[in-house]
């Protein structure tokens, strides 16, 4: 089975500053892993490694099999369909209906012309209801979306995706905004959801015990390098305290 995301000796650069350097990872079909790490170690620059929104200034990015420097836009835009990312601030449209939102999800798909009628009379509505029981709030399918609570805006996000049908889905912090109770939910759902369909998930998350309950694999990123990358079961507590620069004996 060859990787759906593959990078290869991959460093990133703002300017001077060197946000990742020298990745080497590889992730396969129907994996779920967790990036970890303090703020500013890399976890968001990678996430946009992988759909495509940064390109590296060093190394190369395979996603599907293709390089994604190598690729014309329109191809570019065909492989990005196929990624799902799902953000900590939900980017959801606040004054459109739920069904918008979710419709929305098409737009890689659907003509300008048919997304723009869409918007008068929604359009494959029995998509996107299906698409809401899933993620568990069907009844909030004409709801203003700006109505909703950051966890029922988290699953409209979520339920985007979904209609998306993407080969793997990213979120970058999906819980950061939400309480314990509707973290776990949100955790929850996205590995049931990647469980049930295959796709593969990568989610980056500040707290680490969601990371070890949810994730099979976890890799542990600390200014831009890769300082672990290894099966949950395989992440000891001293490696969790290196990573957060957490030191035994000053406790
Ligand atoms: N567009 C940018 N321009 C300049 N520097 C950037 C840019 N994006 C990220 N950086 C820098 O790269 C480093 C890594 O940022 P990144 O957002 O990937 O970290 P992170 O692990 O996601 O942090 P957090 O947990 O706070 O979200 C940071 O020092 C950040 O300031
Ligand atoms: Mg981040």
């Amino acid at each position: 089975m060859s990787p759906i995301f593959e990078l290869k000796n991959v460093t990133k650069q703002f300017g001077n500053f060197q946000s990742l350097t020298d990745i080497n990872l590889q992730i396969y079909p129907g994996e779920r892993v967790a990036l970890v790490g303090s703020s500013g170690a890399g976890k968001s620059t990678l996430i946009s490694l992988l759909n495509g929104t940064l390109q590296p200034t060093q190394g190369e990015v395979w996603v599907l099999s293709r390089n994604m420097r190598r690729l014309r836009p329109k191809q570019l835009r065909q492989v990005q369909r196929q990624i799902g990312t799902i953000y900590q601030q939900f980017h959801l449209v606040n004054d459109l209906q739920v069904i918008h939102n979710v419709n929305a999800g098409h737009l890689g798909r659907w003509s300008f012309f048919k997304a723009a009628v869409s918007l008068l009379y929604p359009l494959e509505v029995e998509t996107a209801a299906k698409a809401l029981v899933q993620v568990g709030i069907l009844e909030k399918l004409y709801e203003r979306t700006d109505r909703l609570s950051g966890g029922q805006q988290q699953r409209v996000a979520i339920a985007r995706v979904l209609v998306q049908d993407p080969a793997a889905i990213l979120a970058d912090e999906p819980i950061s905004n939400l309480d314990p109770e509707r973290s776990r939910e949100i955790m929850n759902l996205l590995c049931q959801l990647s469980l049930e369909t295959g796709k593969t998930l990568i989610t980056s998350i500040h707290a680490f015990e969601y990371a070890r309950r949810h994730f099979q694999r976890i890799i542990g990123l600390q200014q831009g390098r890769i300082l672990f990358d290894a099966p949950t079961e395989e992440v000891s507590s001293a490696m969790v305290n290196e990573l957060y620069n957490i030191n035994p004996h000053t406790k």
